[in-house]
C-alpha cells in the first residue's frame, strides 16, 4: 500500500474535518475549540503559519494532520486522524514522519502535542518518537489531559558542517553553531592574518575543516591541516594566519572574545546563531 503525503488543497477541506470528526466523536465529543479549527482551517491554522497534511492512499484522502504555529520556534502537532479502515498500517507513523521532517526543516527548537491518557496506542506511538511528557499548560479542549514535546537538541539534531559553512560570506565572524555544557561550537572562515591575542581565562580549540592553518606563537609557527586540532592554553599569546581561506570549527566557552585581550575591528562580541 503506498501512501502519498500531500500539503493541504482547499478540495480536501472537508477530509480535515470529517476524518478528525470520526475519531473525536468516537471517544469524546465535539468541542468548541475543535468546531472552529475543523471548519475554519484556513483560518485557524494556515494563515498563521501552520500547515496541514493528508496522507493519500491511491485516490483516497485517508490521513491528515496539522502543525500549528505556536511560536517561530515552537509549533503543536495537531488533528492527527487516520480512517478507522486504514488503522493499523503505519499511515499514522507516515504523517508523524513527516511533521517531524518538517519541524527539523524549519529548525524548531521543539513540537508539542496534546493528548489523552486513554489514547495508549497514539501516546505509545508519540513515546517512540522521542515525545516526552511535561508539565500540562492550558489548552483549550477538555479532554486534553497530557502534553508531550519532542525537542531537537544536540543529538535530536543533526548538524551538516558544510551546509553551515555555505551561509558564511565573511571572514574572521564566529557563528554558533551548537552549544552545550557553557562551551559552544563555533565555525568561521579565515583568510589572512589575524590579530596576535591572548586568552587570560580560556583554552582554546581550532579544528581545521578545510585549508592550511598556521598558527604563530611568539617564537613558533604551527601548521594545521584538514582534520587535525590544536588547543591553545590560556595565557598562550597566538595569532591565526591562513594563506588561503580556511573553514575553522572551534569548540570553547561561550564567554570567550575572539580577539582575547585586544579590541579591534575584528572583535565580536555576540556571535550570531547559524
Ligand atoms: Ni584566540
Amino acid at each position: 500500500m503506498r501512501i502519498e503525503i500531500i500539503e493541504f488543497v482547499d478540495e480536501y477541506v472537508e477530509y480535515f474535518k470529517k476524518l478528525n470528526y470520526e475519531w473525536i466523536e468516537k471517544f469524546f465529543k465535539i468541542e468548541p475549540a475543535d468546531e472552529f479549527v475543523l471548519s475554519n482551517p484556513r483560518s485557524a491554522i494556515l494563515d498563521k503559519g501552520g500547515m496541514i497534511y493528508f496522507a493519500k492512499c491511491g485516490s483516497k484522502i485517508v490521513g491528515t494532520c496539522a502543525l500549528q504555529k505556536v511560536d517561530d520556534k515552537t509549533y503543536e502537532l495537531t488533528k492527527m486522524a487516520v480512517n478507522e479502515e486504514y488503522q493499523n498500517q503505519g499511515i499514522g507513523k507516515v504523517l508523524m514522519e513527516k511533521a517531524i521532517q518538517i519541524a527539523k526543516e524549519m529548525n524548531l527548537d521543539k513540537l508539542v502535542l496534546y493528548s489523552n491518557t486513554h489514547l495508549i496506542t497514539a501516546v505509545n506511538m508519540y513515546s517512540k518518537y522521542g515525545f516526552r511528557i511535561v508539565q500540562k499548560d492550558e489548552h483549550p479542549t477538555i479532554r486534553a489531559n497530557i502534553k508531550m514535546e519532542l525537542v531537537f537538541t544536540n543529538e535530536l539534531k543533526k548538524v551538516n558542517i558544510k551546509d553551515k559553512f555555505n551561509l558564511i560570506n565573511d571572514y574572521w565572524k564566529p557563528r554558533i553553531v551548537g552549544e552545550l555544557n557553557q562551551q559552544q561550537v563555533r565555525i568561521v572562515k579565515i583568510k589572512g592574518k589575524f590579530v596576535s591575542h591572548i586568552h587570560e581565562n580560556e583554552d582554546e580549540f581550532f579544528l581545521v575543516i578545510k585549508g592550511l592553518l598556521k598558527i604563530e606563537y611568539e617564537n613558533f609557527i604551527v601548521e594545521l591541516r584538514q582534520g587535525e586540532f590544536i588547543i591553545i592554553p590560556k595565557g598562550v599569546k597566538h595569532c591565526p594566519i591562513a594563506d588561503d581561506e580556511v573553514h575553522l570549527l572551534l569548540f570553547e566557552p561561550a564567554t570567550i572574545l575572539n580577539t582575547g585581550d585586544v579590541k579591534n575591528e575584528l572583535t565580536l562580541e555576540t556571535p550570531e546563531k547559524i
